[in-house]
């Protein structure tokens, strides 16, 4: 894995001097797209410093690009978190880039449709060689560093496939179901250390992900939101910002539903 340089300059002030995450220095997985990108970009407006690692070099190091060029303080650790060189690496760049890690957010996922008739054993186990090794690689290795500076807080990307059954999900489903099993185990393993474990179960979002989903597919999916849409990335990243920040200094092991209602039903 290439670790890339070209956002390591100091740079200081601008919009990014002051806000929730003043400070903070938060890695974000799968940060080239999607809900990971939206996160990143509201992590850094808010103040945070951000490690962005995603499998997809040149996106990732694009968006780096962009964010620094608004002033914000971004590291691009390009990498595939189902490695465990490739995770070791990334916390290590993102103490060596910025002195520590206060946030994790475990984001980087896969959205495989498959019945359990169509779904094979590769897709099974490529699904969770990152939804399931790769999130619970990050989590090791980043509440390591954390638990050395006795604080820290882990979001979890789970999802409403994790809790609700539903047509095609016969791989992803499971996938996510371990994110909300490591959520609240890990949270009873680092409450000791002062870490915070929570994870966000989104429903449908609009993201590059859904958009590549069978278009007769998604139209059934949002008529199961009862707010009658999908959502948007930047609604679950300020989810994700809430339980990652200060704020939610007494929540731990929560699993926060961001459904537009899904899971109400
Ligand atoms: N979009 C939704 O409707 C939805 C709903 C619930 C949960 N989620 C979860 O949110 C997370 C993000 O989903 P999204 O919709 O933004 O997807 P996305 O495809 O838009 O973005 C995911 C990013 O993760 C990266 N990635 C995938 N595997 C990786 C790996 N092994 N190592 C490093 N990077 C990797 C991809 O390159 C991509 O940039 C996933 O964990 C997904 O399960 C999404």
């Amino acid at each position: 894995m290439a670790v890339n340089p070209i956002s390591n300059g100091p740079i200081s002030n601008g919009p990014t001097s002051s806000g929730r995450l003043a400070g903070k220095i938060a890695v974000v997985t799968g940060a080239a797209s999607g809900i990971g990108r939206a996160t990143a970009e509201r992590f850094a407006a808010e103040g945070a410093s951000v490690v962005l690692n995603d499998r997809e070099a040149g996106a990732l190091e694009k968006f780096a690009t962009e964010l620094t060029g608004k002033g914000a303080k971004a590291h691009f650790v390009p990498g595939d978190v189902s490695q465990e060189a490739d995770v070791r690496r990334l916390m290590d760049e993102a103490v060596r880039a910025f002195g520590g890690i206060d946030i994790l957010v475990a984001n980087a996922g896969v959205i495989p449709e498959a019945t359990l008739e169509s779904a094979t054993a590769d897709l099974w186990d490529r699904t969770m060689a990152t939804n399931g090794r790769g999130m619970f690689l990050c989590c090791k290795y980043a509440a390591a560093v954390m638990a050395k500076r006795g604080k820290g807080a882990i979001v979890c990307l789970s999802s409403i496939s994790a809790f609700a059954g539903q047509p095609g999900q016969a791989v992803y489903g499971p996938s996510k179901f371990i994110a909300s099993g490591l959520t609240r185990h890990l949270a009873i393993d680092l409450i000791s250390k002062g870490v915070r474990v929570n994870a966000v179960a989104p429903g449908t979002i609009a993201t590059p992900a859904v958009a590549r989903m069978e278009k007769e597919g998604i139209d059934k999916v949002v008529k199961l939101h009862p707010i009658g849409r999908i959502g948007r990335p930047e609604e679950v990243a300020n989810a994700i910002l809430f339980l990652a920040s200060d704020e939610a200094s007494f929540i731990t092991g929560a699993v926060l539903p961001v459904d537009g209602g899904y899971l109400a039903q």
